[in-house]
């Protein structure tokens, strides 16, 4: 059930990583000479996007599930961690963009979160059954 949900969101994420790219298309002439910075954080948030949708889909692809209870919780944590991380950088690329600044507060805290929910599942996958 947990694998099926991350493999079926990752599906979702990639479709929204497209649809970025057509928002960037529509809504700021494919980013044609907007000046370097906001170009670049764009790009890399429209590729941040394709990324999470990846690891989704990887972990759904792969994903088991532990025997023992706890162990199971806590793999429903990593998860839960995964789905907050995976909002927000889609919410920050949104929000967070064009920017005077170079600071995205949503965004970074998006790969902080993928890094604790993707350690939690790679510590838990240890474990025998
Ligand atoms: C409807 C589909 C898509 C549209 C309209 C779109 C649009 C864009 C735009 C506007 C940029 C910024 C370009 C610039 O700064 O000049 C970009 C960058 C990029 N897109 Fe998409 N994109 C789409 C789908 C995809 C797909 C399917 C991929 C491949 C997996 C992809 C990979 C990339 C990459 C690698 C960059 C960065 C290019 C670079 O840094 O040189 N995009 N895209």
């Amino acid at each position: 059930m947990l694998g099926k949900i991350h493999f079926y969101l990752g599906i979702s994420i990639v479709i929204i990583f497209i649809l970025t790219g057509q928002y960037m298309h529509h809504n700021y002439d494919h980013l044609k000479g907007m000046e370097q910075m906001n170009r670049a954080l764009f790009r890399a948030g429209h590729l941040y996007i394709l990324l999470f949708g990846l690891i989704h889909i990887a972990l759904g692809s792969y994903f088991r599930r532990i025997k023992n209870v706890i162990f199971r919780k806590i793999q429903w944590l990593g998860s839960v961690i995964l789905f907050i991380a995976s909002f927000l950088v889609i919410y920050g690329f949104f929000t967070e963009l064009p920017t005077e600044h170079i600071e995205r507060p949503l965004t970074r805290m998006s790969l902080y979160l993928v890094l604790l929910g993707i350690s939690i599942h790679g510590l838990v996958s240890l474990k025998k059954d």
